[in-house]
């Protein structure tokens, strides 16, 4: 489907976000042809530019081999306009600069605004836009993008929801979580549900738990400030991991449709079993990174950090179990994983089978039980692993357990996996919101971890652990998963000894 022809409006155009992946993504898309031949990126924000200062500016983040004539072709999509977002008097100017453009480049009123700004503007940003109109047509598109973070607990969002839904409606509405725009997210859906093997055995007769882990090595870097009022679980576990989940658990859509998908993810939602403030302290742990040494060097503890409350309670590690109350998933556990300075960037999704029911090369031939395990690996070297046990050569029956794995850089046509942005611009820009989350959900995943987030704020006997900076969280964590182990610490560490081999 090819995107008709509009003018992107990129709000908060001076920020990080904008020249580190909006830029760089719109740029690829044009390399692969896939940017309507009338597009426009107006920037918006209130520091004083011109359109040629402007593209100056993003000429910096563009790779440095690039292709002279496509750049060029890229950059003259390019204007920009100073005004002060939060005053609705500036709004004429920017609807008038709108129109010009649209005459001048011959480009159909249809208009996709990128809130790219601090949350505190979500509010005003849509109120004044339809002060002058510009948040609904007869003639053609508006749509709205707007980053996470969706509020900052249950009231917040459901305020936001409100105040948006004022002005624009749902359909119109485009709200980013950049994990289903990577491609090994996607992939989930189409592992289940394009091969007859797995779905028969996808629920609670087959699975023993689920395992999902994202963990990073980086610390808060220069985002102190904002990660001190965050905290994993507002940070990745209330958006990012309930998305993994709500892929992993969700029941076959009827069609690969924005709605059809976004209802079953909104089914998983709701039938996760809430965890009380009394059962916090035993299905949430959650740990903050203290300071330590890595390979000699001295690392930062998380209240040494720049912008961060030296006493501060915040949770840079957070590990949960639970469990999704419905005919599929009934007694199955889950088990999620997050943290900041851990000792490598991974993120997997690891679906543990169970035992066979009797161990027939057990005693005699001194093997151990294993399980089948079904790894997917969202990032880095994305892939799919399955581990099988296999007769080890030789006499009697002993068994070892032995991979067979697909990675994503041995396809032939997938040199390079499109990056989240790029996916998820194109999508808005054809109209496809089946990447992007649904106001309903948003608040069902608010709803859920937000008697967690209370019991914490209520009560403070329940434990932050310290962990030292490189390692794997607190050892408490480890205890939670019941009759398994998580994945990670593993035997078998990758070459340069970083992540567990596919
Ligand atoms: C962001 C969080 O949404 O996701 C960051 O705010 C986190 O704290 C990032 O580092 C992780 O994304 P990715 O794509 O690197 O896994």
């Amino acid at each position: 489907k090819q995107a008709e022809s509009h003018i992107l409006v990129i709000f908060g155009a001076s920020g990080d976000l904008t020249k580190r992946k909006l830029i760089p993504a719109l740029l690829e898309l044009e390399k692969q042809n896939l940017l309507p031949d009338a597009l426009a990126v107006l920037g918006v924000s209130r520091t004083n530019l011109s359109d040629r200062e402007f593209r100056q500016r993003m000429t910096e983040f563009l790779g440095k081999n690039e292709d002279e004539k496509l750049v060029t072709k890229f950059l003259d999509r390019l204007f920009y306009q100073s005004i002060s977002t939060s005053e609705s008097y500036d709004y004429p100017v920017l609807k008038d600069r709108l129109l010009t453009i649209a005459k001048e480049k011959a480009i159909p009123e249809n208009f996709i605004f990128y809130l790219s700004t601090p949350p505190q503007l979500y509010e005003i940003i849509p109120k004044n836009l339809a002060s002058v109109d510009l948040n609904k047509s007869d003639d053609g598109f508006r749509r709205l993008i707007v980053e996470k973070p969706f509020g900052t607990d249950l009231n917040s969002a459901k305020e936001l929801n409100k105040n948006l839904l004022n002005y624009f409606a749902e359909n119109q509405i485009y709200r980013i979580d950049h994990y289903l725009g990577k491609e090994s997210v996607q992939n989930l859906l189409v592992t289940r549900f394009s091969n007859g093997i797995f779905e028969p055995i996808w629920n609670h007769n087959f699975i023993h738990h689920v395992e999902i882990t994202s963990a990073e090595s980086l610390g808060v870097e220069n985002r102190g400030g904002y990660y001190d009022h965050s905290g994993a679980m507002r940070d990745m576990v209330q958006n990012h991991l309930l998305q993994l989940v709500g892929m992993v658990a969700m029941e076959p859509p009827v069609v690969v449709e924005a709605d059809a998908i976004r209802n079953e993810v909104l089914k998983v939602f709701q039938s996760l079993r809430p965890i009380k403030e009394e059962e916090v302290e035993k299905y949430v742990i959650r740990g903050q990174y203290i300071e330590s040494h890595i390979k000699n060097e001295l690392v930062k503890g998380y209240r040494q950090e720049e912008g961060v409350d030296p006493e501060s309670r915040t949770e840079t590690f957070l590990a949960m179990k639970f469990f999704i109350d419905n005919w599929r998933w009934a007694g199955v556990p889950f088990y999620i994983r997050t943290g900041k300075k851990l000792p490598t960037r991974v993120t997997e999704v690891v679906i543990h089978f169970k035992k066979t029911p009797h161990h027939l090369f057990g005693n005699q031939y001194n093997t151990e039980q294993t399980a089948n395990q079904l790894v997917i690996r969202i990032q880095p070297d994305e892939g799919i692993l399955l581990k099988f046990g296999m007769k080890v050569p030789g006499a009697g029956f002993r068994v070892q357990s032995v991979n067979m794995d697909f990675h994503y850089e041995d396809l032939a046509d997938a040199q390079r996996l499109p990056a989240a942005y790029e996916r998820l611009l194109l999508d808005c820009m054809q109209g496809d919101a089946t990447l992007y989350s649904r106001g309903d959900a948003v608040e069902k995943a608010w709803e859920y971890v937000q008697p967690i987030m209370n019991a914490w704020q209520n009560n403070a006997e329940i434990p932050i652990y310290g962990y030292p900076a490189g390692t794997w969280g607190p050892d408490v964590a480890d205890q939670l998963v019941e009759d398994g182990q998580w994945r990670y610490p593993c035997k078998n560490l990758s070459n340069d000894g970083t992540y567990c081999e596919l």
